[in-house]
């Protein structure tokens, strides 16, 4: 649930907080508007002296006489100069001279001429128009005289039907209503302090809160508020896949598997650092799992999950475990290299080939990454050289013109090749994540900035060979399809089969955006022109009218190549590719009804 919770709560928190910048800013900017300007005093006249009634006056009993419809009450008052009665019925008001009975209808020239009286300011009337009910009326009822003036706050009165001044309105006040609106949420009548905006935003502040409670305790163990030396310490006993003990350890109770494991040097790889992202870092809990975490189902797959695999960065030492770890003996050796070249295959594929201090023997797997180790460094966006040929594809990215990554990390790299067929070195294929997104620019990626400002005789570090994707056993019909970065295990894979003779039909599908996006497509075209057993297929999602099927590469392999094998279900698929690509690969094998244990992939998450 946690997960969930979090995004919510990160969701739901990003909108209140909107809200609130709104409430604070909107407060704000209200306080600071001079109050005597906003109610449309400044200008405004003040109301005249009070006038003795005139002794001429008719009784108000001929008037209520002579009026068409029944008065509920009577009052008197002034029309500029003029003594009236105003006789106030159920539905209307209506105004009556005092001295001759008869009847007032308000026109134009007289609501100018009161509006003029009503105002002290340097403007110059306008000609006077009867309104409907406006945003600028809306306290009153009914139609309003409206009348403005040509002063520099934009001055306009507003009288009733009968005469009354109802409002000075000005910019100063236009202002305040604005802010007014954004303050109470009420986006169209701006008086509504109940409205279902307001109610809204008050349960999702209150959920805030609560959820808020609920996440403090879930981030927090009770094992980090005590000092590592009162906690005790709980038994770690590591082995290797095949069984054979590693390490047998004692860590401090609390601390997760991950750093235990780190602390006696065995490092786990990691894209994430042990942030539960990355899914690294699994390891096999042997006679009984604790319950998986949602940390662990957001990332393993159920079958992982159901064979004891849990994150290493969020198994808690709290009793004494027995592991599983992948990468064996691996996990606590790192090793040095020297590039000795670099050549960029497409834009934003780059070949990195490393020499290794130390020959690499059988356990670099085609299928198997490294982790590179990535110093912390600094970095202006000039030491990424690129061909001229790229320039225009580089000169439409915004990089920032300098950037900088402050701890060690560590990201992981497939193999490109295998090693038995490039005399011990290291080939990797590396995307540069530039971090422009759907129209977004982001710093780009720690990890893959750093390798693209390798050159030439710069010495790295790292760890491994790990991971687990790797040719399956037997002789079955291979289909490998790929995109992006994942052409490097894919082509390690491939090579590695064909070199060593493999009989069995390998078709390879690769997808990318353009041709000139695509790697190693001459090295793919003569290994189909020299084994038989092995086909190549170019598929471009956004250049059209070349040799080759065009659009998404899983479709495009549906339609040209798995609709006509005679059984599916008898061959092997390996996929590594961008996480949509992987993902709608996946599940159109799973409608052409192929089965799990024959589908290898590798997720990249890039
Ligand atoms: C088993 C495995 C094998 C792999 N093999 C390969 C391989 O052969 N070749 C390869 O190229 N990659 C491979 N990868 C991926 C590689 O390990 C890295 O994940 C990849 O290079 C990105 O790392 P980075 O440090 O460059 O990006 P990170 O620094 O981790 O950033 C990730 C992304 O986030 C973006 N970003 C940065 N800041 C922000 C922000 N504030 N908001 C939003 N986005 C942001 C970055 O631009 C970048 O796109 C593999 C991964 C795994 C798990
Ligand atoms: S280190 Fe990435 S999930 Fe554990």
């Amino acid at each position: 649930m946690t997960p969930w919770m979090r995004k919510v709560h990160k969701w739901i928190g990003l909108l209140i907080g909107l809200q609130l910048v709104l409430w604070m800013c909107s407060g704000f900017v209200m306080g600071l508007l001079d109050s005597e300007k906003v109610r449309g005093r400044e200008l405004r006249a003040p109301p005249a002296s009070k006038r003795a009634w005139p002794q001429d006056a008719m009784p108000v009993s001929q008037v209520l006489a002579a009026s068409p419809d029944a008065a509920q009450h009577v009052t008197t008052g002034w029309l500029l100069d003029q003594p009236v009665y105003r006789l106030t019925g159920e539905k209307v008001v209506r105004l009556f001279d005092a001295r001759s009975g008869e009847r007032i209808e308000l026109d134009a020239a007289t609501a100018r001429r009161l509006a003029v009286a009503s105002y002290r300011g340097p403007g110059v009337p306008g000609e006077a128009q009867l309104l409907e009910q406006s945003l600028e009326t809306r306290a009153h009822e009914g139609k309003a005289w409206r009348v403005p003036f040509s002063d520099a706050g934009d001055t306009t009165v507003y009288l009733s039907q009968q005469g009354d001044v109802l409002e000075h309105r000005n910019n100063t006040w236009r202002l305040f209503d604005l802010f007014w609106m954004l303050h109470i949420m009420d986006y169209t009548g701006r008086k509504d302090f109940n409205n279902p905006l307001v109610i809204s935003a008050a349960v999702g502040g209150f959920w805030l809160a609560l959820s808020g409670i609920w996440l403090l305790f879930t981030s927090f163990s009770l094992a980090e508020f005590i000092p590592k030396r009162w906690r005790g310490t709980r038994s770690l006993l590591v082995h290797a896949p095949d069984g054979s003990r590693l390490r047998s350890m004692r860590a401090h109770s609390g601390d997760t598997v991950f750093v235990a494991l780190a602390q006696q040097g065995l490092q786990l790889p990691s894209n994430c650092g042990g942030g539960q992202t990355c899914g690294l870092c699994e390891v096999r809990v042997r006679g009984g799992a604790p319950a998986p975490t949602s940390a662990d189902r957001a990332v393993l797959s159920p079958s992982r999950i159901e064979a004891g695999c849990r994150l290493a960065c969020n198994l808690k030492l709290d009793r004494n475990l027995d592991i599983e770890v992948r990468g064996g003996a691996e996990l606590g050796t790192e090793h040095e290299a020297q590039v000795e070249s670099v050549r960029a295959l497409s834009p934003f594929l780059r070949e990195i080939v490393l020499l290794p201090k130390d020959k690499p023997g059988p356990e670099y797997r085609p299928g198997s990454f490294i982790q590179l180790h990535v110093p912390p460094y600094k970095m202006v966006k000039h030491q990424i050289e690129a061909p001229d040929e790229h320039h225009s594809a580089w000169s439409g990215l915004h990089l920032p013109a300098q950037w900088s990554s402050g701890a060690l990390l560590r990201r992981s790299y497939s193999l490109a090749a295998p090693v038995q067929q490039t005399d011990g070195r290291v080939t990797l294929l590396v995307r540069f994540c530039h971090g422009k997104q759907g129209g977004k620019n982001h710093p780009p990626g720690k990890g893959s900035a750093y390798a693209y400002g390798l050159k030439a005789g710069d010495r790295v570090q790292y760890s491994g060979p790990f991971g687990d994707f790797a040719i399956q056993q037997g002789e079955r019909e291979k289909v490998f399809i790929g995109g992006g970065a994942g052409m490097a295990p894919l082509r390690a894979m491939v090579r590695d089969l064909l070199e060593s003779g493999a009989s069995e039909p390998i078709h390879f599908w690769y997808g990318a955006r353009t041709a000139s996006d695509a790697p190693y497509v001459d090295e793919m075209e003569g290994l189909a022109a020299k084994f038989d057993n092995f086909s190549w297929q170019l598929v471009l999602s956004d250049e059209r009218g070349g040799q080759g099927p065009s659009g998404m590469v899983h479709e495009a392999v549906r339609e040209g190549l798995l609709q006509r094998l005679p059984d599916l279900k008898a061959c092997d698929f390996y996929l590594c590719g961008p996480p949509p690509m992987l993902k709608a690969t996946r599940a159109m094998l799973e409608k052409l009804g192929v089965a799990d244990e024959r589908v290898a992939f590798d997720d990249f998450k890039i």
